[in-house]
């Protein structure tokens, strides 16, 4: 099976000034997360699209897939949890609760605040997760990456080209992830805050699916205003 794990459990702090979490902010004329959602729903291959929010939007977003999306039978909403990683830990708990861990199934992880994800990019993550049981979207770095450990002086400035900036999704073979992240000492998970870290960690060989410069993330008010000229542009 293919399933797509949309995380939407976190409260946007950085957004600041809002009690609703920014995935529930409106872009255009919908929500950023029902965006989000769609670009799974239009792909015939993804089986199930779990769905993982704060325990007190999980009714208004079933609400939300109703209303805008209609016929939801492959879509859950269930319960994120308190960090990124403890959502993604909660989907592979509902696959292995209610489908089971298999050798072939896989997971496409996804930020619900990224709406722009292209179909293109969905699709080399599954083929790449599918051939290769890791990988991770990415755009190469732009700007020169300067490393200073201190936070005052620069200790180097690697070669950018070895550089990249990490986007999602982030794709795995379940049966792969499942086992890793039971492999981790509690030490481990709690300084784990990606799950491509987990396969690198291990030492497994994680593959990288070329992005889009537009498949932003939204984190500050300022990233909202530029989703809405992305959007614009991409209705001209
Ligand atoms: N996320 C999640 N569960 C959490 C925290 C984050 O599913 N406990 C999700 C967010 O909802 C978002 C994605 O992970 O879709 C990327 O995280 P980030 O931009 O850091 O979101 P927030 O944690 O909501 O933002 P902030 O750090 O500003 O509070």
């Amino acid at each position: 099976m293919i399933f797509a794990a949309i995380l939407a459990g976190g409260i946007g702090s950085r957004m600041g000034g809002t009690d609703t979490p920014k995935q529930f902010l409106t872009l255009g004329n919908k929500p950023v997360i029902v965006h989000t959602i769609e670009k799974f729903v239009i792909n015939e291959n993804i089986d199930k699209i779990i769905v993982l929010t704060p325990k007190n939007f999980i009714t208004h977003t079933n609400k939300l897939i109703n209303d805008y999306i209609g016929d939801s039978e492959n879509i859950i909403v269930i319960e994120g949890g308190e960090t990124r990683n403890d959502t993604l830990m909660n989907s592979m708990k509902y696959i292995e609760e209610n489908f089971g861990i298999d050798d072939d199934s896989i997971i496409i992880t996804h930020d619900s605040v990224r709406p722009f994800v292209t179909h293109r990019i969905i699709k080399d993550n599954i083929d790449a997760a599918r051939k290769y049981g890791a990988c991770d979207t990415v755009v190469p770095a732009t700007d020169t990456i300067v490393e200073s450990i201190n936070g005052e002086t620069i200790q180097s400035i690697p070669v950018r080209d070895y550089y990249y900036q990490g986007q999602t999704p982030q794709s795995f073979n379940v049966r792969k992830l499942f086992n890793l992240i039971n492999s981790l000492t509690e030490e481990e998970a709690n300084i784990l805050t990606d799950a491509c870290k987990i396969f690198t960690l291990k030492d497994e060989d994680v593959h990288l699916v070329m992005g889009e410069v537009t498949n932003i993330k939204i984190t500050y008010p300022y990233d909202l205003r530029l989703a809405n000229t992305i959007l614009e542009d991409s209705n001209d």
